[in-house]
């Protein structure tokens, strides 16, 4: 059994689909072993306590970024967490951070990266005028929205769109695309192979 870290600022979606596949058995041999958000009035530890899940809050408030790294290392660290997973987490991840599980972090972000990294990518999509747009699991190295890529989902920008309907359509295949890619990782029938990750060929 697998126990997965969840890390989020808000809402929580992403960490509620992530649950409902968990509880489905759709993620094989997976259990949330905590669910740990810096912000204290995020909506997903509420979701995180409804569902009977060990919820923290570990504020980041007035802290350097290090030194708050290091308390939601050690809750990790402490629960035996081996997949962490950022879900709407608005924080960056120390170096540090990302060195104590190496290619054991993974992160959701809502356009076909690499375009449109950072911030408000939906809208900075659609303002750009594209076609297809979409979402993006990738590991976490020590760039923005950077490592190598896990699942990738398409949706097509409408001309009857706007930045909220858009959105919308890439939320519903980020609640399909996290669980996914979750799966592939802790299938561990993957390799990376400069950037890309390719499922391993096995003999026989
Ligand atoms: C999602 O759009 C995700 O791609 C981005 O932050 C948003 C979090 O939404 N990283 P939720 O909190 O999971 O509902």
């Amino acid at each position: 059994m697998k126990n997965l870290g969840i890390l989020l600022s808000g809402r929580g979606s992403n960490f509620e689909a992530i649950a409902k596949h968990v509880g489905a058995g759709t993620i094989p041999n997976a259990r949330l072993a905590v669910v740990i958000s810096n912000q204290p009035d995020a909506g997903g530890l509420e979701i995180a306590k409804r569902l009977g899940l060990d919820a923290l809050v570990i504020s980041s408030k007035g802290k350097q970024r290090e030194q708050h790294d290091r308390e939601v290392v050690a809750a990790l660290q402490q629960r035996e967490v081996d997949l962490v997973c950022l879900a709407g987490y608005l924080r960056l991840l120390s170096p540090w951070f990302v060195q104590q599980f190496p290619r054991r972090i993974l992160n959701i972000h809502p356009s076909l990266l690499p375009a449109f990294p950072g911030l408000e990518a939906q809208e900075q999509a659609f303002a750009y005028g594209v076609k297809v747009t979409g979402c993006t699991v990738h590991f976490v190295d020590e760039e923005l929205d950077h490592g190598a890529i896990i699942v990738q989902k398409m949706v097509r920008v409408l001309d009857t769109d706007d930045e909220h309907t858009l959105a919308a359509r890439i939320l519903e295949q980020e609640h399909i695309a996290y669980s996914e890619a979750i799966g592939i990782v802790l299938a561990d029938g993957y390799e990376i192979v400069g950037r890309r990750l390719v499922t391993k060929i096995t003999a026989g």
